[in-house]
């Protein structure tokens, strides 16, 4: 209940338990079991405590734990949403889960995270602060609200193009006349200017590339053009069952070299992608 979650005392307890390195599922907020009474403080879900707990083993299996203390990390993830009209909206397939996942690894992992978020379905990852937004220049705002921060993950499916004239009027289909054109102009790529900040740069920039064919040459090209420090590549062609699925193949491509991760689960994939820039934040240091 809020009124008991909120309550000074508690707060202390919870202070004093996390101090002590005690991990929390929850509380979530909604509404209560009280009528008119909604704030933070309901149970979390059962099958969430359970997928919790299960990742909490497999971090403890992996060595994840601690890895990201004391460092500030970004992320962004799913798709954005681009206004037609007040209606109506372009986007893509993306899910959301991969971003999430890694969001969700890296404050396991000990780190203070911000989750910029575009319209996903899925559920906000336990222990990080978590931003929702719409559209690509939304998205922007919130990032760079967040910094500074030691690591960027820009996992998003960012609408390249936006429709040029959002109307304030929902468009109408008049008898006879031919369809309203949809000229578009292109958004400013979040992961180019994150890269290319004189101040405040994250000192680990990773951006994805979700290819559909010759994908580490398109990877490779990406990294180049955006300036970032390493490229999660991904085959999202239709088969690949990457879009919307629970596992991935990842290549990661850095200026020095290729090295391809066998197929995992997304949060496996997490796992290990947090724990490979943590290691690699490690070494950069004096
Ligand atoms: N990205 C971004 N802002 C954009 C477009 C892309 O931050 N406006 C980021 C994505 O989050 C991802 C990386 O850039 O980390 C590559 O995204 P992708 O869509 O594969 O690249 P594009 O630059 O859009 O290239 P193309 O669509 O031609 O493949």
């Amino acid at each position: 209940n809020p009124m008991m979650w909120s309550h000074k005392a508690t707060a202390r307890n919870v202070a004093r338990l996390r101090e002590d390195g005690i991990g929390f599922i929850g509380p979530n907020a909604g509404e209560m079991a009280e009528k008119g009474e909604p704030g933070t403080g309901r149970m979390a879900e059962p099958a969430e405590i359970l997928d919790a707990v299960v990742a909490r083993l497999d971090d403890r299996a992996t060595g994840l734990e601690g890895l990201l203390a004391g460092r500030r990390v970004v992320v962004t993830s799913g798709p954005t949403h681009e206004p037609i009209d007040p209606v109506r909206y372009l986007a893509n397939r993306s899910s959301g889960r991969q971003g999430h996942a890694i969001a969700g690894a890296a404050a396991r992992a000990g780190a203070e995270v911000t989750l910029v978020s575009g319209p996903v379905t899925i559920p906000d990852p336990a222990g990080v602060r978590t931003i929702h937004v719409e559209t690509a220049r939304q998205m922007l705002d919130a990032l760079q609200g967040a910094l500074p921060a030691d690591i960027a993950v820009c996992a998003a499916a960012v609408a390249d193009w936006r429709p040029a004239n959002e109307g304030g009027q929902k468009i109408k289909k008049r008898q006879g006349e031919a369809p309203p054109p949809l000229g578009l102009v292109e958004n400013p790529d979040l992961l180019a200017t994150l890269s290319r900040l004189a101040k405040h740069r994250p000192t680990l920039v990773v951006g994805f590339a979700a290819e559909t064919e010759r994908l580490i040459e398109h990877a490779r090209a990406k990294l180049e053009r955006k300036g970032c420090d390493m490229i999660v590549a991904n085959d999202v062609s239709p088969g690949s069952g990457v879009m919307g699925g629970d596992r991935n193949t990842v290549h990661i491509v850095t200026a020095e070299n290729v090295v391809s991760w066998e197929e995992a689960s997304k949060d496996e994939v997490a796992r290990r992608l947090v724990a490979h820039v943590a290691g690699i934040l490690k070494a950069r240091e004096p």
